[in-house]
């Protein structure tokens, strides 16, 4: 059965967006586990625009299922990597205009830097994935720099404008995730899922884990608003019902 890791960088750009301190990425975590969650993932960016190296250090304390950082392959993060120690280490592309990761890692030309970051990483006792589309070449590449896992990138196939393009990417990905099984590397999707099209993701057996972001984040915001409204609403109308007593 496949695993849940939740991506709750949305949490913490909604705080970032004044700048405070709520809603605190750390207490969602644990909101996340207790509702059934295998795993939490955080993106540290270049430009923390979401998550801050604050969480990174507290979620490592808290988090008690697995704890998967999603990172640029650069020395910068690598080392943040082996001081924090995260269950798992996901390389992902960055680039600092983009709103989200947009495509996966070229491994093949990017090799050389990989096999030595990847190698330091899983040293440090760390679990490596690697964010790539979903390409035979890529998956081949990754198991020769020596990665652990491959995250398949499924944001094309959730994006599809119509049928014919879904059950194209759906078979990319089919056949990147048989290939990655060929060669007995772990296996993670993500990018883009919702509860609408995991429904055909979730029947391939050989996905160890699903990566599940801005779907659950924005489900909760409206199957949340419900609770929240009526929470405030009735604030009001108690300090309303105190106003009118005499003083
Ligand atoms: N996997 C990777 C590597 C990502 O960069 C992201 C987005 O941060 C996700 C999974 C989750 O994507 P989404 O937020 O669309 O569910």
């Amino acid at each position: 059965m496949a695993r849940l890791s939740v991506n709750i960088d949305h949490i913490a750009t909604l705080r970032q967006a004044r700048l405070g301190k709520e809603p605190d990425p750390v207490m969602a975590a644990s909101i996340v586990e207790l509702a059934g969650a295998d795993g939490i993932t955080v993106h540290l960016r270049e430009d923390r625009r979401h998550i801050q190296d604050r969480d990174l250090r507290l979620l490592r304390e808290t988090v008690k299922t697995k704890l998967n950082l999603e990172m640029a392959a650069i020395d910068e993060m690598v080392n943040i990597a082996m001081e924090v120690k995260p269950d798992m280490v996901t390389l992902v592309p960055e680039k600092r205009a983009e709103l989200t990761t947009e495509g996966g890692l070229d491994v093949t030309i990017n090799k050389e830097g990989l096999l030595r970051q990847v190698s330091i990483l899983k040293d440090g006792g760390i679990t490596v994935s690697l964010f790539i589309n979903p390409d035979i070449d890529q998956v081949k590449s990754a198991l020769r720099v020596g990665a652990d896992y491959v995250e398949i990138h499924t944001g094309r196939y959730a994006d599809a404008a119509n049928k014919e393009e879904g059950e194209m990417e759906f078979g990319r990905i089919l056949d990147a995730v048989k290939a990655a099984g060929k060669l007995r590397m772990g296996i993670n999707a993500g990018h883009g899922l919702n509860y609408i099209n995991i429904k055909k993701m979730s029947k391939i057996s050989e996905i160890d884990e699903f990566s599940i972001g801005h779907g659950i984040i924005a489900r909760a915001a409206l199957v949340g608003l419900d609770r929240a409204v009526r929470e405030m609403a009735e604030l009001v109308k108690v300090n309303q019902a105190v106003l009118k007593q005499p003083l």
